[in-house]
């Protein structure tokens, strides 16, 4: 069952070249640029009637949501929302008919999404689902979606089926927006590099040894630690803080970088373990000067970078991980494992079973 590995997470960690093929499989013609979603073709010009994309889901599938909605907007000139489903039916605000609701989630049986989703059903807006379980309640009561074909994913963390999200709602995105022409070289960039994210995931996986000594020298028996993204990071910032806290039990925090300065900064002392994404793209001289900010307060942060970046300032990092570099808005999906692993490792070193988090299940089935 465990094909080997000692726990479902490493299998299905490990599973993430394969799992994010088989999202794209028979949907995207990498020769002629082509996105097909037999999913959502009937409804295609409901959604681009949209004004506006208001993204519902919980945990991990909350956070693939945030990792999109910036390529969503450029991509669709639409206004995204994207709510805890949680705290939107605690706020129970407008939906117009004329509003595409996206639902994502793993199980497709998450009680509080469903909740939204049955609240939206009667505010008559569509309702698109993203989903992995084919024939779950998401997936069965909402008007259309797309099936992220990631497979079964049994440990409760989970890792391949946010990969497996971020793409099909990078792929929806794409084909919602392939009608605008000043989009086509975009287009053409996103597409190769997906074809190339497999690949690409697999290279990191390479590194998992590295990526393993590296949290036990500077993470392991820690109790708090903080996670620092921007732009397209920090919604890998949020999901690694979320692997941690779930599955090692230390406290961990997603910070978006520009934030520091307004309160996080005064945590930062030569004991706080900080882990900071700063791959290269258009962000990346903020980025670096929150590294400084950090490091001018003797934080010795480690850094997950771009392979052979010169602009990163090594000298007072505890350790730098090397991962590929690929388009902006798919960054993501790379830097997002090497904190899978770190959690993982984490988890193992603390005598914790990973698949089996304590106080939680797989499935949230309860409000
Ligand atoms: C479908 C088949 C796939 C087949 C392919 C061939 C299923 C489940 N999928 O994939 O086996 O290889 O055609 O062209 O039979 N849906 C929702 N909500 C969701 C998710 C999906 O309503 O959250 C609906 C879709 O609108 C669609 C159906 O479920 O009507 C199947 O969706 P999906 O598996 O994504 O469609 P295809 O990729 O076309
Ligand atoms: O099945 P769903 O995607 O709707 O589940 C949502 C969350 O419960 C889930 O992502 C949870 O946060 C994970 N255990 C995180 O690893």
């Amino acid at each position: 069952m465990k094909g080997g590995y000692d726990h479902f997470m490493m299998k299905e960690i490990s599973e993430q070249p394969d799992s994010t093929f088989n999202t794209m499989r028979g949907r995207i013609d990498f020769k002629n640029k082509n996105i097909i979603l037999g999913g959502i073709k009937q409804y295609l010009s409901s959604i681009r009637r949209s004004r506006r994309f208001q993204m519902i889901a919980c945990g991990t599938s909350y956070h693939s949501c945030l990792a999109v909605r910036s390529l969503f907007e450029e991509l669709t000139g639409v206004p995204v929302s994207v709510d805890l489903a949680s705290d939107f039916m605690d706020r129970s605000p407008p939906i117009f008919r004329d509003d595409t609701c996206i639902f994502v989630s793993q199980s497709g049986e998450t009680a509080d999404s469903m909740q939204v989703l049955k609240y939206c059903r009667a505010a008559g807006c569509l309702n698109v689902g993203v989903v992995n379980s084919v024939g779950s309640s998401i997936s069965r009561e909402t008007d259309c979606g797309v099936h992220i074909n990631a497979g079964p994913e049994i440990s409760v963390a989970s890792t391949k089926a946010y990969s497996s999200q971020f793409i099909a709602l990078v792929m929806l995105a794409l084909k919602i927006s392939n009608n605008v022409i000043d989009n086509r070289e975009r287009h053409e960039e996103i597409i190769n590099g997906l074809e190339e994210i497999p690949n690409l995931i697999s290279k990191v996986l390479d590194k998992k040894d590295e990526i393993r000594d590296i949290s036990l020298k500077y993470l392991h028996g820690k109790d708090s630690m903080l996670v620092v993204g921007r732009g397209y990071q920090y919604a890998s910032a949020l999901e690694g803080a979320l692997k941690i806290k779930e599955i090692s039990y230390i406290h961990a925090e997603g910070i978006q970088a520009g934030e520091l300065k307004h309160g996080t900064l005064a945590l930062i002392d030569d004991k706080m373990p900080v882990v900071a994404f700063a791959t290269q793209d258009s962000f990346s001289p903020k980025v670096n000067s929150a590294i400084q900010q950090i490091t001018a307060r003797e934080g010795r942060p480690i850094i997950i970078m771009s392979e052979g970046d010169k602009m990163i300032d090594q000298s007072k990092a505890s350790a730098c991980i090397e991962v590929p570099k690929t388009v902006d808005c798919l960054q993501g999906l790379v830097n997002v494992v090497p904190l899978q692993l770190m959690s993982y490792y984490l988890s193992v070193a603390a005598g914790n079973n990973p698949d089996r988090p304590r106080n939680l299940a797989k499935s949230v089935t309860v409000e």
